[in-house]
């Protein structure tokens, strides 16, 4: 296996690799990246070519090979991703002797929801209990065309229909209750989940049917519109985008996509030659569908219901959407209350409206008005900081003075005032990022420490010249203010080396087994944080410093045996460094 493994990767470049799924850009000996896996506005995500790995600085804290990206990427497991890039480079898996069975339990949910799709479409296509749904479908405007491209299908009014074909298909209870098909009653009894309803296979990016939503033929009081696929193994309701398969190309291409909230409004819209487009499920988008965009478009076109609560979550879509840098924009139907229903009203006007979409800042001062309408200063103080935290991220100084003018207007107060508040909730979100600087949100003083030596040492590693950068800190420093054993390690090993120059790959192979992942975070750390100035260095440094001279204290006093000459002298010796130290931190 390992050699099957190792095989794959010497075949690879995990830049060149790495280059063909986000944009990677040199800094030093690294590539750097906003990390494709979390929501992040300064890159995090750090490549080694030297190394061959990656890592992410930022919420993951994660990092990994060619093979865990893969995985990460495409939500797979370790044999999948093992199964593709065999593939691309032409290595044969021979003699896996090992099992992924989560692969295999996956592929075998995508088989029977395949078999559940061919049924669907057989009953709503070529069978006489199909008629009433196949006559809904063309009501709705719904062509022969699109129904296959969708493969859209009916499930029939029955109890265990498509339980008893699956079972003649010999697939198990079992196995059919886990794609989400079956649902298991008190008694124990199986019976099918979807019954009189029209199906829609819900795909995933490849193509692949992971689960089904499917839709009453007629509202009645008592049931769900729409019932849905629960979670399994292979659908995951806030990862998924109805419409993605079909729509990825086009995204691209357009640069743009519209993102919509129900199967109809993106399927009519589709059908009317509106590619770029994909469904969320009534809620608001979550990070993970917008990290799966963020792979084609930068510009999202929230095309969402007319109501309130669509509102409503748009505008939690935005602040995600900022966060990953997208350039959101609004469509407002006013004419009807979906995509949907506007298709069938006018189509033309509809694709006049979503043309011209507002940007979301005027989008956000429209909600807000509508939310707090009186004309009293308490709504106007509502609407000043709601609207002002969206303000405050506007980069462009002329689009952000164009909507303080606006905003001022519309609250008839003056633009000062506006400024004032906007200013505040800047000092607010500088002071958080302080805080969370080196990462210590509810760190404890030793934990930043650590971070702050982490820090100095990638500092050196990061370094052209490792040895020259080294002797100005340990002008200040020795290895025992290091608090880590594994960073005294490789800070020995460092120094026993000095008369050579550095060479990264006979450093690395100096280093145990234990130790080579220590340092391979040391050598990627420093590259991601905001670089320091040197008086920010000396600052740390002196601060090393000073911490490890108390620690040496405190030691010192606890093991205090008898007063003799030395432990005084000591003392007083610790004591001086100490107050040098304090005096320099104070100066830079
Ligand atoms: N939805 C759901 N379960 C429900 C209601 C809605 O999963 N009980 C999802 C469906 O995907 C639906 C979307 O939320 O398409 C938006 O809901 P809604 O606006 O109520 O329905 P429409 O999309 O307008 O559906 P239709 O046009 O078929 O009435
Ligand atoms: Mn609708």
């Amino acid at each position: 296996m390992e050699s099957t493994v190792d095989q794959i990767k010497s075949k690879l470049d995990i830049v060149e690799f790495l280059s063909s799924y986000i944009t990677l850009k040199k800094t030093g000996r690294n590539f750097k990246a906003l990390c494709p896996f979390h929501q992040e506005k300064t890159a995090s995500f750090v490549v080694s070519p030297d190394r061959q790995i990656w890592h992410c600085f930022g919420a993951c804290q994660e990092g990994g090979d060619v093979i865990r990206f893969l995985m990460k990427w495409e939500n797979i497991t370790f044999y999948e991703a093992l199964k593709e890039l065999a593939n691309k480079t032409g290595v044969k898996l021979v003699n896996v002797d090992f099992e992924d069975k989560t692969w295999k339990r996956k592929e075998r949910l995508i088989e029977i929801n395949n078999l559940a799709s061919d049924f669907f479409s057989y009953i709503l296509e070529k069978s006489k209990f199909g008629k009433k749904a196949l006559d809904y479908l063309t009501k709705r405007k719904i062509n022969p065309k699109t129904i296959k491209k969708f493969q859209l299908g009916y499930a029939p009014v029955s109890w265990d229909s498509l339980y008893n074909f699956l079972n003649k298909k010999k697939y198990l209870s079992g196995e059919i209750l886990d794609s989400g098909l079956l649902v298991k009653s008190e008694r124990g009894s199986y019976y099918d989940r979807f019954r009189g309803r029209v199906m829609f296979p819900i795909r995933d990016l490849r193509g692949n049917i992971i689960g089904f939503s499917g839709r009453l033929l007629d509202n009645k009081e008592k049931e769900a519109k729409y019932v849905n696929t629960p979670e399994t193994l292979i659908y995951h309701k806030r990862e998924t985008l109805y419409g993605i398969d079909l729509a990825k190309e086009a995204i691209k291409k357009e640069k743009n996509v519209f993102l919509v909230e129900g199967e109809f409004d993106m399927i009519s819209p589709y059908q009317q030659g509106i590619e770029n487009i994909v469904a969320i499920k009534g809620s608001a988008v979550t990070k993970e569908q917008l990290m799966l965009l963020k792979r084609y478009t930068n510009r999202i076109t929230l095309t969402l219901d007319a109501d309130m609560a669509g509102q409503e979550a748009a505008k939690r879509g935005i602040e995600t959407a900022e966060g990953l840098d997208f350039e959101t924009e609004v469509v407002s139907l006013d004419f009807a209350k979906d995509p949907d229903e506007a298709i069938r009203i006018d189509p033309v006007k509809f694709k006049q409206t979503i043309k011209k979409p507002i940007p979301i800042y005027d989008f956000i001062i429209n909600l807000s008005q509508k939310k707090y309408p009186s004309d009293g200063p308490f709504d106007k103080k509502k609407i000043g900081e709601e609207v002002c935290l969206y303000l405050e991220k506007i980069r462009n100084p002329i689009v952000r003075s164009h909507y303080v003018k606006k905003l001022a207007a519309l609250l008839d107060v003056s633009e000062s005032s506006i400024e004032s508040l906007i200013r505040r909730i800047k000092f607010k979100n500088n002071y958080k990022q302080l805080t969370v600087s080196f990462r210590t949100k509810g760190a404890t003083a030793d934990q930043r420490q650590l971070l702050v030596q982490k820090y100095l040492l990638s500092l050196i590693f990061q370094n052209e010249k490792p040895y020259q950068i080294a002797e100005k800190i340990f002008s200040t420093l020795e290895i025992s203010d290091f608090s880590q054993p594994s960073h005294v390690k490789i800070l020995e090993i460092f120094f026993k080396n000095k008369e050579k120059t550095f060479a990264i790959k006979d450093f690395v192979n100096n280093l145990s087994s234990e130790i080579r992942p220590v340092f391979d975070e040391l050598y990627l750390y420093a590259d991601v944080e905001t670089s320091l100035s040197q008086e920010n260095i000396d600052k740390l440094i002196y601060e090393v410093k000073k911490d490890s001279l108390k620690k040496k204290m405190s030691e010192l006093l606890n093991n205090k045996k008898n007063d003799n000459n030395d432990f005084d002298k000591e003392v007083k010796k610790l004591n001086q460094r100490l107050k040098e130290v304090e005096k320099k931190l104070s100066a830079v």
